[in-house]
């Protein structure tokens, strides 16, 4: 196994920092990793603001789904999915009356934001620095709007903090995956049995040596992440955001 792929196979998330600061080098070189991403025709349809007021810091920690720990972090970043630096241009420079960014658009800027938030991932990892992502920026979108100052066409897609990991954190040990071959597929999407989630949902808590059944794997993911309070503020505010990229009769 090369560095790189080791790297990336030991990688785990970080949520309780020690008390040391991010170098500026070490940010400028967390940026520089960012802008490194491949991003669609090279548009870089993205947008990283750096949260470094300690209450707009606080105020995301409450709004993100009370997650104390984003106001810890030495470092915040919000990442963005950023149409209107290109939609301005194309106002200044092209056409006054162009049409507006729609959903096919918006998903290119949301790839190019996400693709950007890993590789500052990565590129923390690599210097020792921890980092977690937090998908509750998705929630409570007018807030966040306000609060950020974005404009119409720029989406908080994602936030990631960062730190140096305590020695607990260090040495957590990291959630297992399902098997590759759950997830795989050969030239055509196969659906999983019955039997087959059974087999990789049990397989997994093996490998974990848990003693879950596969139907407390299931109803736990369901009452934590599909029908929890967070959820139905989630797609509220998502909904929210959609809005003006979704134009009916789109030719
Ligand atoms: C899109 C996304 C959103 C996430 N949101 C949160 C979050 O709000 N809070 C949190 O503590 N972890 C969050 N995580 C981290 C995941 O819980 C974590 O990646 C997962 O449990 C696997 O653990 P690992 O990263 O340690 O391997 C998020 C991860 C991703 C990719």
């Amino acid at each position: 196994m090369n560095q790189t792929i080791n790297q990336l196979t030991k990688r785990k998330s970080v949520r309780v920092f020690t008390e040391k600061p991010i170098s500026l080098e070490s940010k400028q070189a967390i940026l520089d990793a960012a802008i490194q991403a491949p991003t669609a025709g090279n548009m870089q349809l993205y947008a990283m603001i750096e949260i470094s007021d300690k209450k707009i810091k606080d105020q995301l920690a409450q709004s993100c789904d009370n997650q104390p720990f984003i106001a810890q972090a030495p470092l915040v970043i919000v990442f963005c999915a950023d149409y209107q630096r290109f939609f301005d241009g194309w106002r200044f420079f092209v056409d006054q009356n162009t049409r507006p960014p729609l959903v096919g658009d918006l998903f290119l800027a949301m790839s190019d934001a996400l693709i950007a938030a890993q590789n500052t991932v990565v590129a923390a990892d690599s210097m020792g620095i921890g980092s977690c992502y937090i998908g509750d920026i998705l929630e409570n979108y007018e807030l966040h709007q306000k609060l950020l100052n974005l404009p119409d066409y720029v989406l908080p897609i994602s936030m990631i903090v960062y730190g140096y990991p305590t020695v607990p954190q260090q040495n957590r040990i990291k959630p297992t995956r399902l098997d590759l071959s759950a997830v795989v597929h050969q030239n055509q999407y196969s659906s999983l049995s019955k039997e087959q989630h059974e087999y990789y949902v049990t397989q997994r808590f093996k490998l974990a040596n848990q003693n879950l059944t596969v139907q407390q794997y299931y109803q736990d993911f369901y009452s934590r992440k599909y029908q929890a309070a967070f959820t139905v503020e989630m797609n509220r505010s998502v909904n929210q955001m959609l809005q003006r990229f979704l134009i009916k009769n789109v030719e």
